[in-house]
């Protein structure tokens, strides 16, 4: 039997393959046949994947630093049937807006488990999460403190809190996706003294309950040194916000923001080394400013699930223009993922049938919406393609859907979770009277 070649078997998911006839397929079912059954664009979710990477991650931060938990950072992907599988994998999750919240409670997540972060959330967000019950909410302004205590207070609790604060490490990564740097709309800043003062209100309040802190150094972060550098400045705080205002640091939270591999020249360091570097970051600092050692929370949003995805499109026309570029148009673009147009994001292309024919053209893929930005990737080595060939890209589970849109009045694709050659719809495509339905003549 054929097999993916060595960097795709990395970036594809677990139980990608090739059948006989070398089509390449996910969970035992071949890209083209879900394609005629389900429609492009298409998503494709692995389960075995997403259990995979849950694993890596529970297993791997637990043989580092025993009190660990991991929690799923839904804004990378939401939907009521990830959540279940999240859940019976034993992570928490946290959740950024009323709307992720109501999909945590669709998929009846356990309210205990949940995080609610998000630096701007509304009276009525956090009146929501207090009514479900949420486990903790991670505070991000001197505003946010006043509010939730007061809405605690309206109901008569008193509330498990981590205060944000930003570090000022800048991780290296693209500038719309970095947060822990001074010049940030998140988190209270240790430099500037705001997070002192904001420990002493928040501490002081009656129904905030302030269990530790938090930071985010922001989205992929292809190095480890950041981590450490940030976890050892703000254990250094904690340590000085005990002395002057009694702050127990039972519960520390140093973000998310694991890289995936996205084309085979740039592979991220393994789990396994995150976690030792992010645990012996967190031992050595307690030693060294005198902290019991905390519960560790880490927060992976596209670790988790960006490589159990994979986005499938159909081949329209394609432009030739001598000496100058192929245009390959597919049927999807930047509505269901922007990633390239917003952040310059890279993605492997791979033809579903026989993927290693030999490249003969380089070519742009490009999508159908009307914007000359609208790409999915460029310069790509391609065998030569037909219209009605089919492409895919992998590592596509993490903010493609989450951040489509129906730009151009487009609908938004259909979602699948295949798993033992079984295929089920995780969410339908959108029709027309999706479209519609929101709009008054
Ligand atoms: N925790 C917090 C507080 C966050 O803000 C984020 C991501 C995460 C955890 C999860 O980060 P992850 O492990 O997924 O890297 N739309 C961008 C990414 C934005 C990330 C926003 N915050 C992208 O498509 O690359």
């Amino acid at each position: 039997m054929p097999q993916l070649n060595e960097t795709d078997h990395e970036i594809f998911p677990v139980s990608a393959g090739l059948d006989s006839e070398g089509n390449i397929t996910i969970g035992g079912c071949a890209i083209a046949d879900l394609a005629v059954e389900f429609g492009t664009p298409l998503y494709i979710y692995d389960e075995d994947t997403i259990r995979h990477m849950c694993r890596q991650f529970s297993g791997g931060f637990k043989d580092a630093y025993e009190r660990s938990l991991i929690e799923y950072s839904s804004k990378a992907f939401a939907n009521p049937a990830l959540a279940k599988i999240i859940a019976e994998e034993g992570l928490h999750m946290d959740v950024v807006t009323g709307g992720e919240l109501i999909f945590a409670k669709a998929a009846d997540f356990p309210a205990e488990n949940l995080n609610f972060h998000g630096n701007n959330k509304g009276r009525e967000e956090l009146s929501e999460a207090l009514d479900y019950g949420v486990g903790r909410i991670t505070i991000d302004s001197f505003y946010e403190i006043g509010l939730l205590n007061e809405v605690a207070g309206e109901k008569g609790v008193r509330q498990k809190v981590l205060l944000r604060v930003s570090p000022s490490v800048d991780p290296h990564t693209h500038m719309l996706t970095t947060t822990g740097i001074l010049d940030s709309k998140f988190g209270f800043s240790i430099e500037t003294g705001a997070a002192a003062e904001a420990v002493e209100q928040a501490v002081a309040t009656e129904h905030l309950d302030v269990v530790g802190l938090h930071f985010h150094l922001g989205s992929p972060i292809f190095e480890l040194e950041p981590y450490s550098q940030a976890i050892d400045y703000v254990l250094n705080f904690a340590a000085q916000m005990r002395e002057a205002h009694g702050l127990q640091l039972n519960e520390f939270n140093p973000g998310g923001g694991f890289a995936v591999g996205y084309v085979g020249k740039e592979l991220p360091p393994p789990i396994l080394a995150y976690a030792a570097e992010i645990s012996e970051a967190v031992r050595s600092g307690c030693d060294r400013y005198g902290l019991d050692e905390p519960m560790l929370t880490v927060e992976p949003g596209r670790a988790i699930v960006a490589r159990a995805g994979v986005a499938v499109y159909k081949v329209g026309g394609i432009k030739r223009i001598p000496d100058v570029r192929i245009y390959v148009s597919v049927d999807g673009g930047m509505g269901d993922n922007i990633r390239p147009a917003l952040y310059s994001s890279v993605y492997t292309v791979r033809r579903t049938r026989d993927p290693y024919a030999t490249p003969t053209e380089t070519v742009t893929v490009v999508g159908k919406f009307c914007e000359s930005g609208d790409f999915i990737a460029k310069d790509v080595d391609l065998p030569v393609l037909d219209s009605g060939d089919l492409l895919c890209t992998p590592t596509s589970g993490a903010y493609a859907v989450p951040m489509a849109s129906n730009y151009n009045m487009t609908t938004r694709p259909a979602i699948v979770m295949v798993k033992d050659g079984e295929a089920r719809l995780i969410r339908r495509r959108e029709t027309y009277e999706d479209l519609l339905a929101t709009s008054l003549v």
